[in-house]
């Protein structure tokens, strides 16, 4: 039996399973630009991503953070707690990239004095727009309580994951997290990877992300794998 598609994102699709509480995930092998508007495939994409995630989500979890991470499946497939997705994309920068560096037209690497959180609406339609916490509020996406709430763990898995890539000669540079409601608590959900984070390489500073794709300076698949081989070097 096959189970039933609920929703096919750019680079995941959620399936239901037997038990209502669970979901499957399944990592694509697509890559998506500007929004959707641009697309490729890349074969191995999924299996990276699926791996480079589970390794970052497990260090999360060791280290007091909750996630909607059961277990995995295959190679490219997990199997997750569902969750009341919040429609947030919660971006989280250390250093000028990227749209900010577009916003403000500021150098691209410069070091902020503090890390920036911000919020996007999540809705592809209007192209995920920036929403401030007072719209947030008034439009009842998030309580005050609960925005206070994803900011702190923003913080708190910024700081965590800093170190753990520096100690990979990995610079963390910006990242997307997402969140959601599971019994009166909110847990991380989404993924990790580096599909949504930009992470240069320290000595060099070349990235190690989907500016690859963006930007069109490189392979893909093969920027992804060194990610993958960086995070399990002994
Ligand atoms: P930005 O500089 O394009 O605003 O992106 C900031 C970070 O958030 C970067 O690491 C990429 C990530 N991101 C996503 O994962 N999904 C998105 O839809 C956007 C806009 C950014």
């Amino acid at each position: 039996m096959t189970n039933e598609l609920i929703y096919s994102g750019k680079a995941k699709d959620l399936f239901k399973t037997e038990n209502e509480d669970e979901l499957l995930v399944v990592y694509k092998d697509q890559a998506t630009a500007l929004n959707g508007k641009r697309k490729e495939m890349f074969p191995g994409k999924g299996e990276l991503n699926c791996n480079i995630s589970t390794i970052i989500f497990d260090y999360l979890i060791k280290n007091g953070i909750k996630t909607h991470v059961i277990k995995n499946i295959s190679e490219h497939e997990q199997l997750i707690k569902k969750t009341e997705v919040i429609p947030l994309e919660v971006v989280l920068r250390n250093r000028v990239s990227g749209s900010l560096a577009r916003k403000f037209d500021l150098i691209d690497g410069e070091t902020l004095e503090t890390p920036i959180i911000e919020f996007y609406f999540k809705s592809d339609k209007l192209d995920d727009p920036f929403i401030n916490d007072s719209q947030v509020l008034a439009l009842g996406i998030a309580t005050q309580s609960e925005i206070d709430y994803v900011k702190n763990q923003a913080l708190k898995i910024n700081d965590l994951l800093v170190k753990f890539f520096a100690d990979k000669q990995l610079d963390l540079i910006d990242f997307k997290l997402e969140f959601g409601r599971l019994d009166n608590e909110i847990i991380l959900v989404d993924e990790f990877s580096p599909d949504n984070c930009r992470l240069w390489d320290q000595t060099s500073h070349n990235s190690l992300d989907k500016d690859i794709f963006r930007q069109k300076k490189g392979d893909l698949v093969e920027t992804y794998q060194k990610v993958l081989d960086r995070l399990t070097a002994k």
